[in-house]
């Protein structure tokens, strides 16, 4: 049996990247799944390549995770598309790097709104119908910066480790309900947000990691697939940190 028969998701971020690959891995798995993304044009072309590949349903909302109301609107659509919402990964993400003295407020702001208020944003309207159902299950996209801090992403860091404490608060204010929240805190994976290093940096980032390269975005995916499964039913408020064991 596939490991989330029956169930449905809703990914934001979901065009590209990460995001596109938790949503390919759980539609692999037997969920229906809703593709969130501020292109809604890139989100259509995603949800029509999990169909094609997997043959699961797959939905595609255009959305910014930073507006409520369209928080509101992606998790309505998603229950009017599949009856219902068993899970919700807020993977939405940007970056604004700059040094601390060069960082305008303005980049630091728009950090804050994508990364953290959008995921609180989302938590907030899918809690709803999962607090009703009394179970659910809602995994934050973290990031090893969150964890260990970074020159040069004070804003993408401080956004990242502000998640932690978002899941931590959320878990313990659903956990009465069965709704399970989780973080995952990828390392450095190799994706579009990461492309733009040059190779010398990748070269030194590398040689930083234990296991010695960067990750894959479906290595990254098959994390999440644990926490939205039936395997987890007992962890919540936890961060699992998919890093080569650059951080520890
Ligand atoms: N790539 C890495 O090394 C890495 C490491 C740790 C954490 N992460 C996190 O993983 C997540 C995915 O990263 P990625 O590397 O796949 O990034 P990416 O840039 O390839 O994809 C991000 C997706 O989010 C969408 N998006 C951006 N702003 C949005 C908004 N306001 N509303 C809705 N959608 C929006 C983009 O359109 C894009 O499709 C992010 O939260 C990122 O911070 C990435």
């Amino acid at each position: 049996m596939k490991r989330l028969e029956g169930k449905t998701a809703l990914i934001t971020g979901a065009a590209r990247g990460i995001g596109f690959e938790i949503a390919e891995v759980f539609a692999a798995e037997g969920a229906c799944v809703a593709i969130g993304d501020l292109s809604h044009e890139e989100a259509r072309t995603a949800a029509a390549a999990i169909t094609a590949k997997t043959g699961a349903k797959a939905i595609a909302i255009g959305m910014d995770v930073s507006k409520e109301e369209d928080c509101e609107t992606a998790v309505a659509e998603t229950e009017k598309a599949f009856g219902k919402i068993d899970i919700l990964v807020n993977n939405a993400g940007i970056t604004r790097d700059n040094l601390v003295l060069r960082m305008k407020a303005a980049d630091f702001e728009a950090v804050m709104d994508v990364n953290l208020k959008g995921a609180f944003l989302m938590a907030k309207a899918a809690a709803k119908p999962m607090l009703k159902a009394r179970t659910g299950r809602i995994i934050n996209i973290s990031s090893v910066v969150g964890q260990a801090g970074q020159a040069g992403q004070a804003n993408y860091s401080a956004s990242k480790a502000g998640l932690i404490g978002l899941t931590k608060s959320l878990a313990r204010e659903f956990a009465p309900r069965h709704v399970l929240v989780n973080a995952v805190a990828p390392g450095f994976i190799r994706t579009r947000m990461t492309e733009g290093l040059k190779d010398e940096a990748k070269l030194k980032i590398s040689e930083m990691i234990p296991l010695g390269r960067m990750g894959e975005p479906a290595e990254v995916a098959k994390a999440a697939l644990f926490l939205a499964g039936g395997d987890s039913a007992y962890i919540t408020g936890q961060v699992l940190s998919v890093n080569g064991g650059l951080y520890m």
